[in-house]
Protein backbone atom coordinates (compact mmCIF):
# COMPACT_ATOMS: atom_id res chain seq x y z
CA UNK A 1 0.00 0.00 0.00
CA UNK A 2 1.53 3.16 -0.90
CA UNK A 3 0.21 5.90 0.81
CA UNK A 4 -0.61 9.32 -0.25
CA UNK A 5 2.20 10.98 -1.60
CA UNK A 6 3.19 14.03 1.15
CA UNK A 7 4.96 15.94 2.22
CA UNK A 8 5.77 15.03 5.93
CA UNK A 9 8.82 16.20 8.06
CA UNK A 10 10.84 12.88 8.93
CA UNK A 11 14.22 13.03 11.41
CA UNK A 12 17.25 11.91 9.00
CA UNK A 13 20.73 12.36 11.76
CA UNK A 14 18.76 13.84 14.65
CA UNK A 15 17.71 16.81 12.23
CA UNK A 16 14.43 17.79 10.91
CA UNK A 17 14.14 17.62 7.48
CA UNK A 18 11.05 17.71 4.74
CA UNK A 19 11.51 14.07 3.22
CA UNK A 20 8.68 12.89 0.18
CA UNK A 21 8.26 10.14 -1.36
CA UNK A 22 11.42 10.53 -3.46
CA UNK A 23 13.06 8.42 -0.82
CA UNK A 24 11.33 5.27 -2.37
CA UNK A 25 13.75 5.41 -5.22
CA UNK A 26 16.41 4.31 -3.31
CA UNK A 27 17.41 3.47 0.71
CA UNK A 28 15.61 4.22 3.69
CA UNK A 29 17.79 4.65 6.92
CA UNK A 30 16.74 4.89 10.21
CA UNK A 31 18.92 7.07 12.39
CA UNK A 32 21.07 5.07 15.24
CA UNK A 33 18.58 7.05 17.55
CA UNK A 34 15.91 6.10 16.74
CA UNK A 35 16.73 1.94 16.72
CA UNK A 36 14.08 0.68 18.71
CA UNK A 37 14.00 -0.25 22.41
CA UNK A 38 12.25 -3.20 23.13
CA UNK A 39 11.63 -6.32 21.45
CA UNK A 40 7.87 -7.60 20.18
CA UNK A 41 6.17 -10.31 21.93
CA UNK A 42 3.74 -12.30 19.85
CA UNK A 43 2.56 -14.33 22.79
CA UNK A 44 0.95 -11.09 24.30
CA UNK A 45 -1.80 -10.78 21.13
CA UNK A 46 -2.47 -14.49 19.66
CA UNK A 47 -5.71 -14.90 20.19
CA UNK A 48 -5.31 -18.05 22.57
CA UNK A 49 -1.97 -19.27 24.54
CA UNK A 50 0.23 -21.63 22.64
CA UNK A 51 0.10 -25.09 23.64
CA UNK A 52 2.59 -26.25 26.54
CA UNK A 53 5.59 -27.85 25.73
CA UNK A 54 4.94 -31.63 27.21
CA UNK A 55 7.19 -33.64 29.28
CA UNK A 56 7.47 -36.93 27.06
CA UNK A 57 7.32 -39.41 29.90
CA UNK A 58 4.22 -38.06 31.41
CA UNK A 59 2.60 -35.92 28.37
CA UNK A 60 1.79 -33.46 31.04
CA UNK A 61 3.00 -29.80 31.09
CA UNK A 62 6.91 -29.94 30.85
CA UNK A 63 8.24 -28.71 34.52
CA UNK A 64 9.95 -25.32 33.65
CA UNK A 65 12.72 -26.27 36.56
CA UNK A 66 14.30 -29.38 34.40
CA UNK A 67 14.54 -26.28 31.77
CA UNK A 68 17.38 -23.92 33.87
CA UNK A 69 19.67 -26.49 33.62
CA UNK A 70 19.92 -26.18 29.89
CA UNK A 71 18.92 -22.43 29.02
CA UNK A 72 19.79 -19.17 31.20
CA UNK A 73 17.00 -17.95 33.47
CA UNK A 74 16.61 -14.94 31.83
CA UNK A 75 16.00 -16.66 28.21
CA UNK A 76 13.31 -18.94 29.94
CA UNK A 77 11.32 -16.05 31.73
CA UNK A 78 11.15 -14.36 28.18
CA UNK A 79 9.82 -17.87 26.75
CA UNK A 80 6.80 -18.25 28.72
CA UNK A 81 6.35 -14.46 28.73
CA UNK A 82 2.84 -13.18 27.68
CA UNK A 83 4.40 -8.88 28.04
CA UNK A 84 4.07 -7.22 24.66
CA UNK A 85 7.30 -5.58 24.97
CA UNK A 86 10.34 -6.49 25.92
CA UNK A 87 13.01 -3.62 27.18
CA UNK A 88 16.23 -4.43 25.24
CA UNK A 89 19.59 -4.35 27.73
CA UNK A 90 21.69 -1.33 27.35
CA UNK A 91 24.73 -3.88 26.42
CA UNK A 92 22.79 -5.69 23.60
CA UNK A 93 21.42 -2.38 22.50
CA UNK A 94 24.84 -1.13 22.37
CA UNK A 95 26.38 -4.55 20.84
CA UNK A 96 23.19 -4.17 17.96
CA UNK A 97 24.24 -0.77 17.23
CA UNK A 98 27.81 -1.42 16.47
CA UNK A 99 27.41 -4.45 13.71
CA UNK A 100 25.56 -2.09 12.82
CA UNK A 101 22.02 -1.34 13.57
CA UNK A 102 19.62 -0.47 12.23
CA UNK A 103 19.98 -2.17 8.72
CA UNK A 104 18.54 -0.11 5.70
CA UNK A 105 15.53 -0.76 3.82
CA UNK A 106 16.34 -0.85 0.30
CA UNK A 107 14.19 -0.70 -2.55
CA UNK A 108 14.58 -3.05 -5.13
CA UNK A 109 14.29 -0.83 -8.24
CA UNK A 110 16.16 -2.62 -10.18
CA UNK A 111 14.76 -5.96 -9.96
CA UNK A 112 11.47 -4.51 -10.45
CA UNK A 113 12.39 -2.77 -13.62
CA UNK A 114 13.60 -5.85 -15.07
CA UNK A 115 10.98 -7.81 -14.13
CA UNK A 116 8.63 -4.72 -15.76
CA UNK A 117 6.45 -4.93 -12.63
CA UNK A 118 3.90 -2.23 -10.84
CA UNK A 119 4.63 -3.54 -8.25
CA UNK A 120 7.04 -2.20 -5.33
CA UNK A 121 9.84 -4.47 -3.97
CA UNK A 122 11.09 -3.06 -0.73
CA UNK A 123 14.44 -5.61 1.28
CA UNK A 124 15.85 -5.52 4.80
CA UNK A 125 19.49 -5.81 4.75
CA UNK A 126 20.61 -8.22 7.77
CA UNK A 127 22.86 -9.51 5.57
CA UNK A 128 25.79 -7.09 6.65
CA UNK A 129 26.01 -8.25 9.89
CA UNK A 130 29.62 -9.56 9.95
CA UNK A 131 28.56 -13.16 10.61
CA UNK A 132 26.89 -12.22 7.10
CA UNK A 133 22.96 -12.94 8.67
CA UNK A 134 19.85 -12.25 10.83
CA UNK A 135 21.54 -14.61 13.63
CA UNK A 136 23.55 -11.95 15.64
CA UNK A 137 20.20 -10.55 16.64
CA UNK A 138 19.52 -13.33 19.06
CA UNK A 139 23.02 -14.82 19.38
CA UNK A 140 24.63 -11.35 20.94
CA UNK A 141 20.80 -11.44 23.51
CA UNK A 142 21.97 -15.20 24.34
CA UNK A 143 25.42 -14.69 24.95
CA UNK A 144 24.89 -11.57 26.93
CA UNK A 145 22.15 -12.95 29.19
CA UNK A 146 24.43 -16.15 29.90
CA UNK A 147 27.44 -13.50 30.55
CA UNK A 148 25.30 -12.04 33.17
CA UNK A 149 24.31 -14.98 35.32
CA UNK A 150 28.06 -16.50 35.35
CA UNK A 151 28.06 -19.42 33.09
CA UNK A 152 31.34 -20.04 31.17
CA UNK A 153 30.59 -22.14 27.90
CA UNK A 154 27.89 -21.77 25.70
CA UNK A 155 26.94 -24.79 23.40
CA UNK A 156 25.08 -25.57 20.11
CA UNK A 157 24.44 -26.61 16.99
CA UNK A 158 24.62 -25.41 13.16
CA UNK A 159 23.28 -26.25 10.04
CA UNK A 160 24.71 -24.56 7.29
CA UNK A 161 26.90 -22.69 9.88
CA UNK A 162 24.74 -19.26 9.96
CA UNK A 163 23.90 -19.17 13.47
CA UNK A 164 26.99 -21.32 14.92
CA UNK A 165 29.23 -18.07 13.42
CA UNK A 166 26.95 -15.55 14.64
CA UNK A 167 27.17 -17.06 18.13
CA UNK A 168 30.85 -17.60 17.79
CA UNK A 169 31.12 -13.73 17.41
CA UNK A 170 28.67 -12.97 20.25
CA UNK A 171 30.40 -15.37 22.54
CA UNK A 172 33.41 -13.03 21.84
CA UNK A 173 32.16 -10.51 22.27
CA UNK A 174 31.10 -11.12 25.70
CA UNK A 175 33.91 -13.29 26.70
CA UNK A 176 32.34 -16.50 27.15
CA UNK A 177 33.66 -19.88 25.53
CA UNK A 178 31.32 -20.92 22.70
CA UNK A 179 31.54 -24.82 21.22
CA UNK A 180 29.56 -25.86 18.29
CA UNK A 181 28.59 -28.65 16.78
CA UNK A 182 28.15 -28.86 12.72
CA UNK A 183 25.81 -31.01 10.78
CA UNK A 184 28.69 -32.88 8.63
CA UNK A 185 27.52 -32.19 5.33
CA UNK A 186 27.55 -28.76 5.61
CA UNK A 187 30.79 -29.01 7.44
CA UNK A 188 31.98 -30.48 4.18
CA UNK A 189 29.88 -28.05 1.84
CA UNK A 190 31.06 -25.24 3.96
CA UNK A 191 35.04 -25.27 5.43
CA UNK A 192 34.80 -21.22 5.42
CA UNK A 193 31.64 -20.89 8.14
CA UNK A 194 34.11 -23.29 10.20
CA UNK A 195 37.28 -20.99 9.70
CA UNK A 196 34.99 -18.03 10.59
CA UNK A 197 33.67 -19.84 13.98
CA UNK A 198 37.42 -20.99 14.84
CA UNK A 199 38.50 -17.24 14.15
CA UNK A 200 36.35 -16.01 17.01
CA UNK A 201 37.66 -18.41 18.49
CA UNK A 202 34.74 -21.36 18.85
CA UNK A 203 35.15 -25.27 19.09
CA UNK A 204 33.62 -27.06 16.39
CA UNK A 205 32.94 -30.11 15.24
CA UNK A 206 31.34 -32.09 12.58
CA UNK A 207 28.03 -33.84 13.93
CA UNK A 208 28.00 -36.81 14.44
CA UNK A 209 30.92 -36.15 16.51
CA UNK A 210 32.95 -38.74 18.45
CA UNK A 211 32.49 -35.94 21.60
CA UNK A 212 29.27 -37.29 22.27
CA UNK A 213 28.37 -40.83 23.18
CA UNK A 214 24.94 -39.96 20.84
CA UNK A 215 27.06 -38.96 17.95
CA UNK A 216 29.19 -42.13 18.41
CA UNK A 217 26.64 -44.40 18.32
CA UNK A 218 25.78 -42.87 15.09
CA UNK A 219 29.14 -42.76 13.66
CA UNK A 220 29.22 -46.82 14.91
CA UNK A 221 26.07 -47.76 12.96
CA UNK A 222 27.38 -45.49 10.34
CA UNK A 223 30.55 -43.79 9.45
CA UNK A 224 29.43 -41.96 6.60
CA UNK A 225 25.96 -40.32 8.34
CA UNK A 226 25.80 -36.72 6.46
CA UNK A 227 24.36 -35.50 10.08
CA UNK A 228 20.97 -33.38 10.25
CA UNK A 229 20.04 -30.34 12.65
CA UNK A 230 18.07 -32.68 15.16
CA UNK A 231 21.06 -35.02 15.60
CA UNK A 232 23.30 -32.56 16.29
CA UNK A 233 20.59 -30.35 18.58
CA UNK A 234 21.01 -33.85 20.18
CA UNK A 235 24.78 -33.75 20.89
CA UNK A 236 24.60 -30.35 22.05
CA UNK A 237 22.36 -30.50 24.60
CA UNK A 238 24.24 -33.80 25.97
CA UNK A 239 27.47 -32.30 25.93
CA UNK A 240 25.30 -28.99 27.83
CA UNK A 241 23.82 -31.17 30.45
CA UNK A 242 27.62 -32.74 31.06
CA UNK A 243 28.60 -29.55 32.56
CA UNK A 244 26.96 -27.76 35.17
CA UNK A 245 28.89 -24.31 33.87
CA UNK A 246 27.57 -24.24 30.60
CA UNK A 247 24.12 -23.61 28.97
CA UNK A 248 22.24 -24.52 25.39
CA UNK A 249 21.50 -21.49 22.79
CA UNK A 250 19.38 -22.33 20.00
CA UNK A 251 19.39 -20.22 16.72
CA UNK A 252 15.67 -20.59 16.26
CA UNK A 253 12.42 -22.12 17.20
CA UNK A 254 11.95 -20.71 20.43
CA UNK A 255 9.71 -17.89 21.62
CA UNK A 256 12.57 -16.26 23.33
CA UNK A 257 14.95 -16.12 20.17
CA UNK A 258 11.56 -15.21 17.25
CA UNK A 259 11.20 -12.27 20.03
CA UNK A 260 15.10 -11.38 19.57
CA UNK A 261 14.44 -11.53 15.65
CA UNK A 262 11.62 -8.83 15.59
CA UNK A 263 14.12 -5.53 16.16
CA UNK A 264 14.18 -6.18 11.71
CA UNK A 265 10.46 -5.97 11.14
CA UNK A 266 10.22 -3.35 14.03
CA UNK A 267 12.93 -1.06 12.19
CA UNK A 268 11.05 -1.63 9.23
CA UNK A 269 7.94 -0.36 10.39
CA UNK A 270 9.47 2.77 11.30
CA UNK A 271 11.44 2.57 7.91
CA UNK A 272 8.37 2.40 6.18
CA UNK A 273 6.20 5.16 8.28
CA UNK A 274 9.18 7.41 7.16
CA UNK A 275 8.13 6.90 4.04
CA UNK A 276 4.07 6.94 3.67
CA UNK A 277 4.25 2.41 2.53
CA UNK A 278 2.83 -0.26 4.20
CA UNK A 279 3.41 -3.68 2.74
CA UNK A 280 0.83 -5.86 0.92
CA UNK A 281 2.40 -8.66 1.17
CA UNK A 282 4.90 -10.05 3.74
CA UNK A 283 7.35 -13.21 2.89
CA UNK A 284 10.36 -14.52 4.37
CA UNK A 285 11.88 -18.33 4.08
CA UNK A 286 11.17 -20.39 6.78
CA UNK A 287 13.70 -22.84 8.32
CA UNK A 288 12.93 -22.96 12.16
CA UNK A 289 11.33 -19.54 11.67
CA UNK A 290 13.20 -16.95 13.19
CA UNK A 291 14.32 -14.89 10.39
CA UNK A 292 10.27 -14.64 9.19
CA UNK A 293 8.83 -13.93 12.55
CA UNK A 294 11.42 -11.69 13.07
CA UNK A 295 10.05 -9.55 10.17
CA UNK A 296 6.37 -10.32 9.97
CA UNK A 297 5.74 -10.45 13.68
CA UNK A 298 5.54 -6.69 14.25
CA UNK A 299 3.56 -6.36 10.82
CA UNK A 300 1.32 -9.19 12.24
CA UNK A 301 0.68 -7.46 15.69
CA UNK A 302 -1.26 -5.17 13.41
CA UNK A 303 -3.80 -7.74 11.97
CA UNK A 304 -4.16 -9.37 15.53
CA UNK A 305 -5.31 -6.03 16.90
CA UNK A 306 -7.59 -5.61 14.09
CA UNK A 307 -5.62 -2.49 12.62
CA UNK A 308 -5.33 -3.10 9.37
CA UNK A 309 -6.69 -6.26 6.93
CA UNK A 310 -3.25 -6.57 5.03
CA UNK A 311 -0.54 -7.44 4.64
CA UNK A 312 -0.40 -11.04 3.57
CA UNK A 313 1.57 -13.50 5.01
CA UNK A 314 3.39 -16.01 3.32
CA UNK A 315 6.49 -18.40 4.69
CA UNK A 316 8.75 -20.15 1.93
CA UNK A 317 10.49 -23.23 2.30
CA UNK A 318 12.43 -26.24 0.28
CA UNK A 319 10.61 -28.85 -1.13
CA UNK A 320 12.87 -31.16 -0.15
CA UNK A 321 12.50 -30.37 3.88
CA UNK A 322 8.48 -29.14 3.51
CA UNK A 323 7.70 -28.93 6.90
CA UNK A 324 4.87 -26.33 6.66
CA UNK A 325 3.16 -27.80 3.50
CA UNK A 326 3.48 -31.37 4.51
CA UNK A 327 3.79 -31.00 7.89
CA UNK A 328 1.39 -32.41 10.38
CA UNK A 329 0.37 -30.14 13.35
CA UNK A 330 1.04 -32.30 16.72
CA UNK A 331 3.76 -32.76 19.52
CA UNK A 332 7.02 -33.76 18.41
CA UNK A 333 10.68 -33.80 19.60
CA UNK A 334 12.96 -30.90 18.81
CA UNK A 335 15.69 -33.42 18.26
CA UNK A 336 17.07 -36.98 17.26
CA UNK A 337 17.57 -38.06 20.38
CA UNK A 338 14.58 -37.21 21.89
CA UNK A 339 16.01 -35.26 24.46
CA UNK A 340 13.88 -31.98 24.26
CA UNK A 341 10.35 -31.87 25.52
CA UNK A 342 7.60 -31.93 23.13
CA UNK A 343 6.60 -28.97 21.25
CA UNK A 344 3.46 -28.84 19.61
CA UNK A 345 4.50 -27.80 16.07
CA UNK A 346 4.13 -28.69 12.36
CA UNK A 347 6.68 -31.08 11.86
CA UNK A 348 8.23 -33.83 9.67
CA UNK A 349 8.61 -35.89 12.95
CA UNK A 350 12.31 -35.83 14.50
CA UNK A 351 13.80 -38.55 12.64
CA UNK A 352 13.33 -37.30 9.10
CA UNK A 353 15.78 -37.93 6.51
CA UNK A 354 17.16 -34.01 5.13
CA UNK A 355 18.72 -34.37 1.77
CA UNK A 356 21.77 -32.82 1.50
CA UNK A 357 20.16 -29.81 -0.02
CA UNK A 358 22.58 -26.09 -0.02
CA UNK A 359 19.67 -23.99 1.96
CA UNK A 360 21.56 -25.43 4.73
CA UNK A 361 19.33 -23.16 7.10
CA UNK A 362 16.06 -24.82 5.94
CA UNK A 363 17.07 -27.99 7.06
CA UNK A 364 14.82 -28.33 10.27
CA UNK A 365 12.05 -30.70 10.72
CA UNK A 366 10.09 -28.62 12.86
CA UNK A 367 7.95 -25.22 12.98
CA UNK A 368 8.52 -22.24 15.57
CA UNK A 369 5.45 -23.38 17.29
CA UNK A 370 4.24 -19.77 17.11
CA UNK A 371 3.91 -20.09 13.11
CA UNK A 372 2.72 -23.28 13.40
CA UNK A 373 -0.20 -22.30 14.69
CA UNK A 374 -0.55 -19.01 12.68
CA UNK A 375 -0.46 -21.12 9.76
CA UNK A 376 -2.70 -23.74 11.31
CA UNK A 377 -5.40 -20.87 11.63
CA UNK A 378 -5.04 -19.36 8.86
CA UNK A 379 -3.27 -15.79 9.61
CA UNK A 380 -0.30 -16.93 7.36
CA UNK A 381 0.17 -19.44 4.70
CA UNK A 382 3.41 -21.18 3.02
CA UNK A 383 4.52 -22.41 -0.27
CA UNK A 384 7.57 -24.26 -1.09
CA UNK A 385 10.76 -24.57 -3.92
CA UNK A 386 13.03 -26.45 -5.27
CA UNK A 387 16.40 -25.57 -5.60
CA UNK A 388 16.95 -25.08 -8.93
CA UNK A 389 14.47 -22.39 -9.15
CA UNK A 390 16.09 -20.90 -5.94
CA UNK A 391 18.92 -20.27 -7.52
CA UNK A 392 17.55 -18.94 -10.70
CA UNK A 393 15.96 -16.22 -8.45
CA UNK A 394 18.63 -15.98 -6.71
CA UNK A 395 20.78 -15.21 -9.78
CA UNK A 396 17.98 -12.70 -11.33
CA UNK A 397 19.00 -11.04 -8.04
CA UNK A 398 22.60 -10.80 -8.48
CA UNK A 399 22.26 -9.37 -11.97
CA UNK A 400 19.76 -6.91 -11.65
CA UNK A 401 20.30 -5.76 -7.39
CA UNK A 402 24.13 -6.72 -7.53
CA UNK A 403 23.19 -8.81 -4.31
CA UNK A 404 24.99 -12.15 -3.94
CA UNK A 405 22.41 -13.88 -1.30
CA UNK A 406 22.53 -16.92 0.88
CA UNK A 407 20.71 -19.87 -0.34
CA UNK A 408 18.06 -19.94 2.29
CA UNK A 409 17.32 -15.95 1.49
CA UNK A 410 16.65 -16.82 -2.31
CA UNK A 411 13.56 -18.58 -1.32
CA UNK A 412 12.38 -15.07 -0.53
CA UNK A 413 13.88 -14.02 -3.40
CA UNK A 414 11.58 -16.63 -5.62
CA UNK A 415 8.37 -15.62 -3.98
CA UNK A 416 9.04 -12.01 -4.44
CA UNK A 417 9.78 -12.46 -8.25
CA UNK A 418 6.82 -14.65 -8.37
CA UNK A 419 4.19 -12.11 -7.17
CA UNK A 420 5.60 -9.35 -8.67
CA UNK A 421 4.92 -11.11 -12.23
CA UNK A 422 1.52 -11.88 -11.06
CA UNK A 423 1.07 -8.17 -10.27
CA UNK A 424 2.89 -7.58 -14.00
CA UNK A 425 -0.40 -10.04 -15.38
CA UNK A 426 -3.34 -8.18 -12.66
CA UNK A 427 -1.66 -4.87 -13.00
CA UNK A 428 -1.84 -4.64 -9.29
CA UNK A 429 0.47 -2.23 -7.41
CA UNK A 430 1.13 -4.27 -4.57
CA UNK A 431 4.06 -3.37 -2.06
CA UNK A 432 6.15 -6.65 -0.74
CA UNK A 433 8.37 -6.93 1.54
CA UNK A 434 11.03 -9.70 2.77
CA UNK A 435 14.29 -9.72 5.07
CA UNK A 436 17.15 -10.51 3.09
CA UNK A 437 18.68 -12.27 5.36
CA UNK A 438 21.84 -13.74 4.39
CA UNK A 439 24.63 -13.20 1.82
CA UNK A 440 26.00 -16.33 -0.24
CA UNK A 441 29.87 -15.16 -0.31
CA UNK A 442 30.33 -18.81 1.41
CA UNK A 443 27.94 -20.48 -0.16
CA UNK A 444 29.98 -20.07 -3.75
CA UNK A 445 30.05 -23.88 -3.68
CA UNK A 446 26.52 -23.94 -4.41
CA UNK A 447 26.41 -21.58 -6.84
CA UNK A 448 29.51 -23.59 -9.26
CA UNK A 449 27.20 -26.35 -8.90
CA UNK A 450 24.00 -24.97 -10.26
CA UNK A 451 25.65 -22.81 -12.75
CA UNK A 452 27.26 -26.57 -13.76
CA UNK A 453 23.50 -28.18 -13.81
CA UNK A 454 24.51 -30.12 -11.03
CA UNK A 455 21.83 -28.77 -8.52
CA UNK A 456 19.74 -32.04 -8.14
CA UNK A 457 16.29 -31.16 -6.75
CA UNK A 458 14.66 -33.40 -3.94
CA UNK A 459 10.99 -34.62 -2.26
CA UNK A 460 10.39 -36.58 -0.56
CA UNK A 461 7.65 -39.30 -1.58
CA UNK A 462 5.99 -40.77 1.86
CA UNK A 463 6.60 -38.90 5.20
CA UNK A 464 5.87 -40.47 8.18
CA UNK A 465 5.20 -38.37 11.66
CA UNK A 466 4.73 -40.15 15.22
CA UNK A 467 2.10 -39.49 17.34
CA UNK A 468 2.62 -38.69 20.96
CA UNK A 469 -0.28 -36.64 21.74
CA UNK A 470 -2.35 -33.82 20.34
C1 LIG B 1 20.76 -16.93 6.08
C2 LIG B 1 19.69 -17.72 6.76
N1 LIG B 1 18.42 -17.41 6.52
C3 LIG B 1 17.42 -18.10 7.06
C4 LIG B 1 17.66 -19.17 7.88
C5 LIG B 1 16.49 -19.93 8.36
O1 LIG B 1 16.40 -20.12 9.69
P1 LIG B 1 15.27 -19.45 10.55
O2 LIG B 1 13.98 -19.84 9.93
O3 LIG B 1 15.41 -19.97 11.88
O4 LIG B 1 15.54 -18.01 10.49
C6 LIG B 1 18.97 -19.51 8.20
C7 LIG B 1 19.28 -20.60 9.13
O5 LIG B 1 20.37 -20.93 9.45
C8 LIG B 1 20.02 -18.77 7.63
O6 LIG B 1 21.29 -19.06 7.86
Amino acid sequence: MVRAAVEKNTRINGEKMATSNKINEHAVFLPPDEIPTSWYNIQADLPESLPPPLDPRTLKPADPSTLARIFAKELLLQEVSTERYIKIPDEVLDAYLRLPRPTPLIRAKRLEAFLKTPAQIYYKCEYLSPPGSHKPNTAIAQAYYNKKQGIERLVSETGAGQWGTALAMASSLFDIRCRLYMVRVSYQQKPGRRTMAEIYGAEIFPSPSEQTEFGKKLLKENPDNPGTLGIAISEALEETLSDEKSRYCLGSVLNHVLLHQTIIGLEAKKQFDMIDVYPDVVCGCVGGGSNFSGFSFPFIMDKLQHKVDSPEFIACEAKAVPHTTRGTYTYGFGDTAQITPLLKMLTLGHEYKCPPIHAGGLRYHGMAPSISYLIQNGYMHSVAYHQTEVFEAARIFAQTEGMITAPESAHNIKYAIDEALRCKRTGEKKVIAFNNCGHGLLDLSAYESFLAGKLQDYEPVEIKVPKYAG
